[in-house]
């Protein structure tokens, strides 16, 4: 039966530092706090999709390193099945993430390691034939993205594709995608064109410029200000929610798993992001990307 999240992405340690300031070129600085999570644009969506309470797998590697056992670890404390995580000898992937207290926004550099080494063919065919939506994110190799992509369209999965962090895409991968997921930089790389985030009648120029099929859409996320949602000539914008935010980390990836689980659900694509951006409003208010992502009760309490 067809009724899983498989993710086929990137995991790591987040090593993360909380400051007034970032340093300038030269300069030292002190920190005031230095904490370590499980990270990864693929592990945080994971983790926010089983959150939700749907059933997840992941699929890509760690290394053969402590990061790697811990990583693994966590995962597997928030039920996400791992058979399918391999590890490769070598090192884990890792984030130097500085968070500035005053904004909650971030500064990230991504180390690949091992992340670097995910194969679509450890999703086998059978695996393949029991997951009903395929997730992916740009932090392991595209060409693996894509061979997946291509395997996963033969047997009727739906693909979402995290364009992120921004690269070009091949025609196969762009072709063979479903649903887009960018953000604002990302949607400006994506369709080569200047994004006015003031103007919405600019986010649509972009969108146009895409040339998407009948059966692909886009969502927009906006951070505070919002999501844009473009499906089948129709589109609708959810303004954000006002919170009280301690760490941006990772609130794109709790609104893409939560997005996708409710695609599990309703496989309405405007209920979907509407519940989206309320849990990834949510996931601001604490510290951390995967352990800042909200169970699905946690939503319906905050939002009733
Ligand atoms: O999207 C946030 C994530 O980006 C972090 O967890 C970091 O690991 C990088 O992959």
């Amino acid at each position: 039966m067809q009724n899983r999240i498989s993710v086929f992405g990137s995991i790591n340690m987040d090593l993360v530092i909380y400051s007034d300031s970032s340093p300038s070129e030269g300069e030292t600085i002190f920190g005031n706090n230095f904490e370590t999570f499980l990270g990864g644009k693929g592990a945080n969506q994971a983790v926010a999709a089983a959150r939700m309470g749907s059933e997840v797998s992941f699929v890509g590697k760690v290394g053969s390193d402590l990061f790697g056992k811990i990583l693994k670890e966590k995962l597997e404390l928030e039920d996400i099945e791992t058979e399918l995580l391999q590890a490769h000898t070598g090192e884990s992937g890792v984030a130097f993430i500085n968070v500035i207290e005053s904004t909650a926004q971030n500064q990230i550099t991504v180390i690949s390691g091992a992340n670097s080494h995910a194969q679509s063919d450890q999703l086998s065919d059978e695996a393949l034939s029991s997951s009903e939506i395929i997730l992916s994110q740009l932090e392991v190799p595209l060409q693996e993205i894509e061979k997946l992509f291509s395997r996963a369209s033969n047997k009727g999965c739906l693909r979402i594709l995290n364009v992120a962090p921004a690269l070009q895409l091949s025609e196969t991968l762009f072709n063979e995608t479903d649903i887009f997921l960018v953000n604002e930089l990302e949607l400006s790389a994506l369709s080569n064109k200047p994004l006015n985030l003031d103007d919405i009648s600019s986010i649509k120029e972009c969108i146009d410029s895409l040339q998407l099929n009948d059966d692909q859409s886009i969502v927009v996320t906006l951070g505070s200000k919002g999501v844009y949602v473009h499906q089948h000539n129709k589109n609708e914008f959810f303004s954000g929610h006002k919170v009280n935010a301690v760490d941006t980390t990772g609130s794109g990836d709790c609104f893409i798993g939560v997005m996708a689980s409710n695609m599990l659900l309703s496989k309405n694509l405007f209920e979907a992001a509407d519940f989206a951006n309320k849990a990834a409003s949510l996931s601001v208010t604490k510290k951390g990307a995967s352990v800042s992502m909200p169970s699905r009760q946690e939503v319906l309490d905050f939002w009733s």
